[in-house]
């Protein structure tokens, strides 16, 4: 939510922000904006300048071509809004009443209101409805105060007036800083929220994820919580929050994370559904080597400690990664038989179940960086240790795709699922990346525990093996089919997605994906519920997509389907071509698989059914509206 980017060294700034700006955007595109610092030669003094645009990038770039930004230092942020309408007056960088300080800010300064109150109190006057904008006022009265005591005017005193103002924020951010009256330095601080450096030969880049980064250098210096640093063309200099000096060798960043290139593909949607069989191959490559010892079904990088003396699981997601975790838990409990809860990150924040012994606690976050997520963890924590007993200790382990994110530093054991860079908003492949790790976790524990004989096992590990190449010609052959059937949506207002057992929460993805990329109604059911209510809302012009593969349920599915026909709802069916499936007004075939493996399949018609009604009504499906990649606030 919200990218921020700094950069200073030799070069003209401006290119290098938008550059950065660009591959931060799936952050948030509400608003754009940078300012620049630059040395007049004529005589030696400095100037600040701002330039800011509502809407997408393309508006900030339209900009800065037009009026210029010049200078070798400077800062830019692309916004999602919290604070104040997505109108220019609310985009950053936010400047104090001289304009000589700017601020670019990414996260919430929770005691904003007060803040703003003592200082309007002094006379200060604010111009915009944000909480970012009474950070310049505040660094700008330390900075005068500073300035009194008659000190040198340099970098260093900047520093100060930030070190001096960040103990009076409260919330999670990060932010950086520059003034008119040092063109070669500026200042980045962060708490809570991501920040990282990049190393360059003469310069330095500092932003809120590696993909601005890679374009740049392949080594940072990622900020831990509370750090803040002073950046000059010449060093880095790195102080905790104590205003103690940090010393710590840089890391390179992982091939992974390379700059997001769309190829020949119309949308990045399109490409990562398309990568998703590469996503499988890497994954199986990676967990399931054909030389793996015959006691170990899965290699995963978890010690014997991890599995030792577990009785449950419970697991904290949002969205998308929320329904990942639904099927793990029903792997967990169904394959691997361990009692597994699947919590909403944001509701157990606040109303989390009675503490239970022996308990593995899991994270689920893409990006790694989920606010809700990584504070629900915390607070598990925080319980357990706490508590004070061992069977209560905090066990966590997180499953991310970005293995250098801040979950990462905050949970001892990672599964990373090395999907590789996404950019659409809407999840598509680290969804299945998340899925794997699950099915991963769900062989390891059945093994351990002898809940599944030798040859279950067996059979899971090939039906995995065999999953790149059936990943392959599905995405081939719903691409077409779902462009066609995509016509049919053209005046469709609500849709219902039904799903049981382990597919239930593949139909909670159908809707989540319709509704975020297309802006059409729609509600995922286990398919029992629909005549508890639902069936209300049936009729002729309510589609209802239903999920239908062979095993525990499948008549029982096949039954809720023919009742929304009954309604004259029209039924398209995510299921095997057999005379059982004749019912549907329309197929979307999937192989006959065992139902545990069903859902790593199902989940490629829904994505693109989704991704081509989205695309059909010209809609932006890489950026939706009020949307943004990693949800760094609460
Ligand atoms: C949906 C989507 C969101 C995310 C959710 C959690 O396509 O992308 O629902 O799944 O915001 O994000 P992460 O996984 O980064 O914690």
């Amino acid at each position: 939510m919200c990218g921020i980017v700094a950069v200073i060294g030799s070069r003209e700034a401006a290119p290098l922000l938008l550059e950065g700006l660009r591959q931060l955007e799936y952050r948030g595109y509400d608003s754009a904006g940078l300012a620049t610092v630059e040395l007049l030669a004529e005589d030696g003094s400095s100037r600040l300048t701002c330039q800011r645009a509502q809407g997408k990038l393309v508006n900030l770039t339209a900009c800065v071509e037009e009026k210029g930004a010049p200078g070798h230092c400077g800062i830019g942020h692309t916004r999602w809004a919290t604070h104040g309408k997505p109108e220019e007056r609310n985009a950053h960088p936010h400047r104090d009443g001289s304009g000589l300080v700017a601020v670019v800010q990414n996260g919430i300064i929770e005691n904003h209101r007060s803040l703003r109150e003592a200082l309007e109190a002094e006379g200060v006057r604010f111009v915009s409805e944000t909480d970012t904008e009474v950070i310049p006022h505040l660094i700008s009265l330390e900075l005068r105060a500073l300035q009194v005591q008659d000190r040198v005017v340099n970098g260093r005193m900047l520093l100060e007036a930030v070190q001096r103002v960040l103990p009076q924020l409260k919330g999670a951010y990060a932010l950086a800083v520059v003034w008119a009256e040092v063109p070669g330095a500026l200042v980045v601080a962060r708490k809570q929220a991501p920040l990282l450096i990049g190393l360059g030969e003469g310069e330095f880049l500092c932003a809120s994820d590696t993909p601005a980064l890679a374009g740049f250098t392949r080594t940072i210096l990622p900020m831990e919580d509370g750090e803040v640093a002073l950046l000059t063309p010449l060093g880095i200099e790195l102080y905790n929050a104590q205003g103690e000096r940090q010393q710590r060798s840089p890391s390179l960043l992982s091939g992974g994370d390379q700059v997001a290139d769309k190829r020949h593909f119309r949308h990045f949607m399109l490409k990562e559904i398309h990568e998703q069989p590469e996503t499988a191959e890497l994954w199986v490559a990676r967990h399931l080597p054909p030389d793996l010892s015959s006691d170990e079904p899965v290699a995963l990088p978890l010690d014997h400690s991890f599995y030792a003396d577990l009785e449950r699981i419970q697991i904290l997601a949002c969205g998308t990664s929320r329904h990942a975790a639904l099927v793990g838990a029903y792997l967990l409990e169904q394959f691997a038989g361990i009692p597994t809860s699947v919590f909403y990150a944001s509701e157990f924040r606040y109303a989390p179940p009675p503490l239970a012994p022996h308990t593995l606690t899991i994270g689920v976050t893409q990006s790694g960086e989920t606010a809700d997520t990584l504070a629900a963890l915390t607070m598990d924590a925080q319980r357990r240790q706490a508590h004070g007993e061992p069977a209560f200790a905090p066990r966590q382990l997180g499953v991310t795709n970005r293995p250098e994110s801040s979950l990462t530093r905050q949970v001892p054991y990672i599964l990373d699922i090395g999907a590789g860079i996404e950019v659409g908003v809407a999840a598509t492949k680290t969804f299945l990346g998340q899925l794997l790790a699950f099915y991963g976790l769900a062989l390891a524990f059945a093994a351990r525990r002898r809940q599944r004989s030798l040859s279950e096992i067996a059979s899971l590990k090939d039906e995995l093996r065999a999953l790149p190449d059936q990943l392959r010609s599905l995405v081939e052959l719903h691409d077409q089919r779902c462009e066609v059937l995509a016509n049919r949506f053209a005046d469709t207002q609500d849709v219902i997605f039904l799903g049981r057992g382990i597919n239930y929460p593949i139909a909670l993805e159908g809707a989540l994906k319709l509704k975020e990329i297309s802006y059409i109604h729609a509600e995922g059911y286990p398919a029992g519920e629909m005549k508890h209510g639902p069936i209300a809302l049936l009729d002729a012009r309510v589609p209802v997509v239903s999920i239908a593969m062979p095993g525990v349920v499948f008549e029982k599915v096949l039954s809720n389907a023919q009742e929304a026909k009954a309604r004259d709802a029209k039924l398209i069916g995510v299921a095997p071509e057999c005379p059982d499936t004749a019912l549907f007004d329309a197929l979307l075939p999937v192989p006959e698989v065992s139902e545990w493996i069903s859902p790593l399949l199902t989940l490629v018609p829904i994505q693109l059914l989704s991704y081509h009604i989205a695309a059909h009504r010209g809609l932006d499906v890489d950026q939706p509206r009020n949307l943004a990649k990693s949800v760094t606030v609460e």
